[in-house]
């Protein structure tokens, strides 16, 4: 890769021991930013460790509550001297079935999962990127602001989107740029830390089923993007190459808008 883009930037990404935000992270660090891994399964340090450049390190925390986003934060200005770019990754669908399938206590969780942690980052994250004269905040929403078998997992992610553009039009006095992307099913390893730790009833295993052919279905190439795909968007908005770009929801998703 010889574009140097976050060169002199300090970053964190927020779900960057696996998945997108772990890509997303990674390339920052091979593009010369100074990149906090945040994440609340205990190897986020170890995939830290794999980045190239020497200004990594990865930090635990639980950003379903504030004092894990605030500590976060603290950590990265402490360490590297300050943030300019918040990149949130932490989310994704933890069960699939049809909204009078969900019980009550479900629908909280998809809430905690997908529309908190990135709540409190941006709100935890505003005094650095002040102190810095300005920044930019990117996050991962989704195209499943429009779908089936997930109905909560979909508010969570409007929420995200309103979010990013009520963020953009309060902050950009301040210089501070706020965007996201929305991507479509998205291929990737096997999860280290599985999204649902009870595991997937057969039932279950069929309602996701529905899900990704409607997902694959919606989009213009018929196929799923590969995590490569979902990086290079991020990065791009989060890089002073989208100066002028704030308050816009990015779908990047086979040609299907969410
Ligand atoms: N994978 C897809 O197909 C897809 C599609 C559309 C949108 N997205 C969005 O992209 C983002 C990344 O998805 P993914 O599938 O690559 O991620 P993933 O589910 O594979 O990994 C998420 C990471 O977040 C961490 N995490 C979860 N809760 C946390 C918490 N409370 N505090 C700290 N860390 C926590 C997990 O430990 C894990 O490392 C999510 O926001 C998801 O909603 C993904």
């Amino acid at each position: 890769m010889s574009m140097q883009r976050f060169s002199g930037k300090v970053l964190v990404v927020t779900g960057a021991a696996q998945g997108i935000g772990r890509g997303v992270a990674l390339r920052a660090a091979a593009e010369g930013g100074k990149v906090l891994f945040v994440d609340r399964a205990d190897f986020v340090a170890e995939v830290a460790a794999q980045a190239s450049g020497d200004h990594t390190a990865g930090f635990v925390a639980d950003l379903e509550t504030y004092e894990g986003a605030r500590a976060a934060m603290a950590f990265a200005a402490e360490k590297f001297g300050g943030i300019d770019i918040l990149i949130n990754g932490v989310g994704g669908a933890i069960r699939m079935r049809p909204f009078a399938e969900f019980e009550p206590e479900q629908i909280d969780a998809e809430i905690r999962r997908s529309l908190m942690p990135t709540l409190y980052t941006c709100h935890a994250v505003l005094p650095h990127l002040l102190a810095r004269g300005g920044g930019t905040i990117v996050n991962i929403s989704s195209n499943a602001t429009r779908g089936i078998r997930r109905v909560p997992y979909s508010a969570a992610k409007g929420g995200v989107n309103a979010i990013t553009q009520a963020l953009a039009m309060e902050y950009a006095e301040h210089n501070i740029r706020v965007v996201a992307t929305a991507p479509g099913g998205t291929s990737a390893p096997p999860r280290r830390v599985p999204r649902n730790a009870a595991g997937d009833s057969e039932q279950e295993k069929a309602w996701m089923s529905e899900a990704v052919n409607q997902v694959t279905e919606s989009t213009f190439f018929k196929r799923y993007g590969s995590i490569d795909e979902q990086v290079a968007p991020i990065l791009f908005l989060a890089s002073d190459e989208a100066s002028y770009i704030t308050g816009s929801i990015l779908p990047v998703a086979g040609g299907d808008t969410g």
